[in-house]
């Protein structure tokens, strides 16, 4: 399966996937990875990797639609079949957003439905909880929602701040994407009903979000 990379910055969710698809018998393969920042380090990254680049710079378009028509056609003709947003920072239209369903994946560092949007670290010490985490889920218009793949439990530690959080779950998130991908490109992750159904390996339905509470 022909994969695109939407990034907007440092690219650390991008390597993590870059990894798992050089594993043997991972059956995708970055076709490109596009960023709408010309200076985001994750192109640095993927070029290190051997991997086609393109800069698409939202700042050039004058509306939302004709920046999403420039990132479709390119990732069209790249021949990818699945997206996936690894810190993208850009709203995507409903249209292409629809154009690209089920077929377009997204990292959030909380567990959703739970800190959707931004400054989720910030957000989850002030709420007080003890757990949190991050989710990959397939992207729907409204914003960081949409049918959940899988979830790491995150423990929140006294005296954390929001970057101590972040650093935790970041390395979450860094084993939790390369197995929600494998999960889609194995098609063991199928949306029914707005939910995700996986299928173990030996064909019987397990249900989802994975829960993966002891990542370490
Ligand atoms: C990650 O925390 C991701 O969950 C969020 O943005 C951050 C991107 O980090 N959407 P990186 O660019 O992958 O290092």
């Amino acid at each position: 399966m022909k994969i695109g990379i939407l990034i907007s910055g440092r690219g650390s969710n991008l390597k993590a996937l870059i990894n798992a698809c050089e594993e043997p018998g991972f059956r995708g393969h970055i076709a490109l990875v596009i960023s709408n920042r010309p200076g985001a380090a994750g192109l640095d990254i993927a070029k290190a990797a051997g991997i086609p680049t393109l800069v698409i710079d939202h700042k050039e378009f004058t509306t939302r639609e004709t920046f999403d028509a420039e990132l479709d056609r390119a990732l069209t003709k790249a021949g990818v079949e699945l997206v996936c947003n690894a810190g993208f920072m850009r709203i995507l239209t409903d249209g292409f957003v629809e154009k690209w369903r089920d077929r377009q994946l997204n990292i959030h560092p909380s567990l959703l439905p739970a800190f959707k949007g931004l400054h989720v670290h910030q957000r989850a010490l002030d709420a007080g909880v003890r757990i949190t985490g991050c989710t990959v889920h397939f992207v729907r218009p409204e914003m960081d929602e949409g049918p959940i793949v899988a979830q790491a439990a995150v423990p929140v530690l006294p005296g954390d701040t929001a970057e101590t959080l972040a650093a935790r779950i970041l390395e979450a998130e860094h084993k939790l994407y390369p197995l929600a991908l494998r999960l889609v490109v194995e098609g063991r992750a199928r949306v029914v009903g707005e939910h995700v159904v996986l299928n173990d390996v030996d064909g019987t339905d397990i249900p989802a979000p994975l829960f993966m509470p002891t990542l370490q």
